[in-house]
């Protein structure tokens, strides 16, 4: 893997790194712009998999045999890699779960069932995908909590003058996603997170689109909870991270119960064990967890500031390009976004395009992103949404444009 220098970076070497982006669909040479839903794995990640499988693959924490020893060690080692990368001030602090999804319900059934109460009023904002949403929704309704909403503006920025009128003494929690899947905004999050903070309220930022994309940095934001998935930053399905500040997650009471996650158990009582493992009952998604750290130590070895420079140049050159297309309208043009082009097309439903682009090789997401009601807050069902990565290029964009006038003539 030879792909960057120190300024540079080597797209066509990058691109051998993703041997799934070397094939016909359709008879066309794939075009992959489905970044935001799930990013390709490059080999290092895939042989990270192979290699536990093939040569170590045994359950942590328990043996004492040679396998379990080298599994453990490879899992742990992920942790601390992960701490590395959020800045996180100790290890501990560093929760493996499923997902982002995972991560928010884990934080709203237990800090959100033990310490919010009847009339408690928690913030999110019309931006948010639907699993920032519905978790809150369903304490809400457990607990008696209200659910205030910050609105968005046309370019689909945060309105923070409507969220600083949202808060007060009855706010007890905030939780904001970081970038948005369906537009790309980028949230003033340290922002967020102060004002919350002046008023007692703690804060959960939802990573999964940010993480690939923007540098973290858990201490300096004081933020109180971060999450994201590993599936979007080139790294495994089915494995992501909780990060929450030590007294925060010790007050906590366990989300799951099982092995792993206890001291000592009798049937008259359980003796919880200590964080990180009191929030990780069952055996966890080993493999994953081992594969990630190949992930990070990827996009480490190619410098996300040099990824983000790279992705933001084929934002503005697809931004320029679309906009030769008749009738086609962004949705989302905030200030600051990451490489994510959302749009509807004058008289032709969003899916159409996307059947019609896939016919040509070219994979995009059409529908509502889970975001019901960010959809709604523009007057719009659903829209296609084109999102890049690090190995993509401005040929691929030039072939959506094509794609698009395809779609075009065919539907008009
Ligand atoms: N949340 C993912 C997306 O936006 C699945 O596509």
């Amino acid at each position: 893997m030879q792909a960057a220098t120190h300024e540079t970076l080597d797209i066509e070497a990058i691109r051998r790194d993703f041997p799934i982006l070397d094939q016909n669909v359709n008879g066309k040479p794939l075009v992959y712009f489905d970044n935001a839903a799930t990013t390709q794995k490059p080999l290092p990640v895939l042989n990270a998999l192979t290699r536990y499988y093939e040569g170590y693959n045994a359950n942590i924490h328990r043996g004492i045999h040679h396998l379990a020893e080298k599994a453990t060690s490879a899992f742990e080692t992920s942790r601390r890699t992960i701490q590395q990368f959020l800045n996180a001030g100790e290890v501990e602090e560093i929760i493996f779960t499923y997902g982002t999804t995972d991560g928010i319900n884990l934080v709203a059934q237990t800090y959100g069932r033990r310490f919010l109460k009847e009339g408690d009023e928690i913030i999110i904002s019309t931006m948010e995908h639907h699993s920032n949403i519905v978790p809150w929704q369903m304490l809400c309704e457990e607990k008696g909590c209200v659910l205030k909403v910050i609105p968005v503006n046309d370019a689909g920025e945060l309105i923070l003058e409507e969220y600083e009128k949202l808060l007060s003494e009855r706010t007890k929690f905030v939780s904001v996603v970081h970038v948005s899947n369906a537009l790309g905004t980028i949230n003033p999050v340290q922002t967020i997170i102060e004002k919350a903070h002046a008023v007692g309220a703690k804060v959960l930022i939802d990573g999964a689109q940010a993480s690939s994309h923007i540098d973290i940095d858990v201490q300096a934001l004081d933020v109180d909870f971060y999450v994201f998935s590993a599936h979007k930053l080139y790294g495994p399905t089915g494995m992501g991270v909780l990060y929450g500040k030590r007294a925060l997650l010790e007050a906590m009471p366990p989300y799951r119960g099982g092995g792993e996650m206890i001291k000592e158990v009798t049937f008259e009582k359980t003796i919880y064990n200590d964080i990180p493992y009191k929030f990780e009952a069952g055996t966890p998604n080993i493999a994953d967890v081992i594969a990630v750290q190949s992930a990070l130590e990827y996009m480490e070895t190619l410098g996300k500031n040099n990824i983000a420079a790279y992705e933001h140049g084929l934002l503005e050159y697809a931004t320029d390009a679309l906009s030769s297309i008749e009738g086609l309208r962004l949705v989302g043009t905030a200030k600051e976004k990451i490489s994510v082009l959302s749009f509807v097309i004058d008289g032709i439903h969003h899916q159409d395009t996307g059947v019609i682009l896939d016919q040509q090789g070219i994979a995009v997401r059409t529908g509502h992103h889970c975001a019901q009601p960010l959809m709604r807050r523009f007057g719009i069902t659903g829209t296609s949404r084109a999102s890049f990565a690090v190995y993509n290029t401005r040929e691929e964009i030039d072939r959506l444009v094509e794609g698009l006038h395809r779609v075009r003539k065919m539907m008009l």
